[in-house]
């Protein structure tokens, strides 16, 4: 892949073809989604010492079959959920582990940190038990509530957040509230990062949000880009609901609608005077990507005000847009743009990580 021009003055985007073709698409599952660091869940899944909770690293994308157990109050592990003899799915349905894990098919026996314990069967077998016969653990990591792992992990998952956290860190996250009503799922038909592109930017919220439009600055709107991450700072219009900041944050006396932060390569975490939406973007094809809204309620008296009452609305209008375009770069006659020094630094932010992960492998 063509590198893209650090100088954004002189840039260009990504080509229309990276958004199709299923070469770029596998590029980006083996060298990106699989060396970064993706959310699993919060902690809420696994509540109890012994608890287990069977999950696939990235749904109808890379379906590695992995387990959570929680160790004890302090410690879960993640390792892989397939058995090291004839590779049978260990832990079907969340469960809790009394003694051991046993295998069902021909009764191997790991231990609740993945160890193998015992073999029916095996006596005669030589160079048995190795470490190969232990189940493989992988990184596990927790900011706050939530847990994330990753198969391969090429960079620190504090490196990714440290922004975020030295910016909102003084929320109280922790006791931001799961409403599973207000969390649902939508279906794209769009590439990934078509949608993660749309998201960096708000140039189009003029545009396309004319409702949300309303209730944010346009001409305070700014974007900081970090290393692995990137905010965009949506500071209120006159009179809208904003954030009561403390005298600690870095933005105490203005007028913050919200923070939408970018955790490269697929998450987004907005936070609103009402708490946290948090979306994770999940590739099935180069057209179609499932995009998870998760909300976390901090004070549901806020909820029907300003940047962050629309959530909805914005997404349809956001998806679209972003299917559209989809088309578009189908196009035999388009075939990249240019970026607005201005509005688009967030999206150049972006292609420059997936062209670094994707040359630099
Ligand atoms: S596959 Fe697990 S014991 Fe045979
Ligand atoms: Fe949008």
């Amino acid at each position: 892949m063509k590198n893209i021009n650090p100088n954004i003055n002189q840039a260009i985007t990504l080509p229309g073809k990276f958004y199709k073709d299923e070469t770029s698409f596998n590029l980006c599952k083996e060298l990106i989604f699989s060396r970064t660091w993706q959310l699993i869940c919060d902690e809420s899944k696994i509540p109890l010492t012994n608890n287990a909770w069977p999950f696939f690293y990235m749904d109808g994308f890379i379906e590695e079959p992995l387990v959570l157990v929680k160790k004890n109050e302090c410690e879960t592990l993640c390792f892989s959920n397939v058995c090291t003899h004839r590779g049978n799915l260990l832990i079907e349905n969340p469960c809790s582990i009394n003694k051991d894990i046993t295998c069902k098919y021909h009764g191997k026996r790991f231990n609740k940190c993945g160890k193998f314990l015992s073999m029916p069967e095996s006596q005669g077998m030589e160079n048995f038990p190795t470490e190969n016969d232990n189940l493989t653990n992988l990184p596990l990591k927790k900011w706050k509530q939530f847990l994330f792992t990753s198969l391969n992990p090429i960079i620190e998952l504090d490196e990714v957040i440290k922004e975020m956290d030295k910016r909102i860190g003084w929320m109280p996250i922790e006791q931001f509230v799961f409403d599973p009503n207000a969390s649902r799922d939508y279906l794209v038909k769009a590439n990934w990062a078509l949608y993660c592109d749309n998201y960096l930017e708000g140039f189009h919220v003029p545009f396309i949000h004319k409702e949300l439009a309303k209730t944010l600055d346009y001409s305070k709107y700014k974007t900081e880009t970090y290393r692995f991450s990137n905010l965009q700072l949506g500071v209120a219009s006159g009179g809208e609901h904003c954030f009561e900041l403390p005298e600690s944050s870095p933005d105490y006396g203005n007028e913050i609608a919200a923070y939408y932060f970018w955790i490269f390569p697929n998450m987004m975490f907005n936070f609103y005077p009402w708490g946290l939406s948090l979306n994770i973007i999940k590739p099935l094809s180069p057209s179609l990507t499932k995009v998870e809204f998760r909300t976390y309620i901090w004070d549901e008296s806020k909820l029907e005000h300003g940047a962050g009452s629309i959530l909805d609305k914005v997404e349809r209008e956001d998806e679209d847009v972003v299917e559209k375009v989809q088309k578009g770069i189908s196009s035999r006659f388009y075939k990249h743009g240019r970026y607005s020094p201005k509005m688009e630094n967030g999206v150049h932010h972006f292609h420059l990580l997936i062209t670094e992960f994707i040359n630099n492998n």
